[in-house]
């Protein structure tokens, strides 16, 4: 799973455009309903997800398992598209069904990837980062 960072951070930047999108066309509205799903975008989609798609750059061993780190993203990159949607219905509806359903399914990939750093962190011959492509071309000795 070499390209799951970049797969993570291209979701991030996808949900930090429309959130940056949604924010500029509040304020030439002057409409602020939307505030929370404009947050959520950027801060579950944008910051989040780019710090999971780091996460795993650096210990690439997380993408070894390729079922779980499928899972992870799909729960997580999914759920922070769709909760901000669930968000909207919400606030326009007043029926927070889907906002819940979503929130739970970001709950599931977060437990998930807690999980996997967990048992990362018990593996002291996988807890290694990535080395340093300078350190690599020194011939620097791994530690
Ligand atoms: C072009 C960039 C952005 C624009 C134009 C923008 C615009 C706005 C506007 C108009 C509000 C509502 C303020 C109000 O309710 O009085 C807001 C709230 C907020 N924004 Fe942004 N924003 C931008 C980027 C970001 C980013 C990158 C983040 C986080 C990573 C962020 C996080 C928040 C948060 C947490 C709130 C408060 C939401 C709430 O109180 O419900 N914004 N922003």
């Amino acid at each position: 799973m070499q390209r799951l960072p970049l797969i993570f951070l291209a979701t991030a930047a996808f949900c930090l455009l429309l959130g940056t999108g949604l924010g500029i066309g509040m304020g030439i509205a002057h409409d602020f309903r939307f505030s929370p799903v404009h947050a959520h975008l950027n801060l579950l989609g944008w910051t989040s997800l780019a710090l999971m798609g780091l996460t795993y750059a650096v210990y690439p061993a997380l993408g070894q398992n390729r079922l779980a780190a499928i899972a992870q993203f799909t729960l997580s990159g999914v759920s922070a598209l769709l909760f901000p949607v669930g968000i909207a219905i919400s606030i326009d509806t007043g029926n927070p069904g889907f906002a819940i359903a979503t929130s739970l399914a970001w709950f599931a990939g977060v437990a998930l990837f807690l999980a996997r750093i967990v048992l990362l962190a018990l593996r002291p011959d996988a807890a290694a980062p990535r080395r340093r492509a300078s350190d690599r071309m020194l011939h620097v000795p791994a530690e």
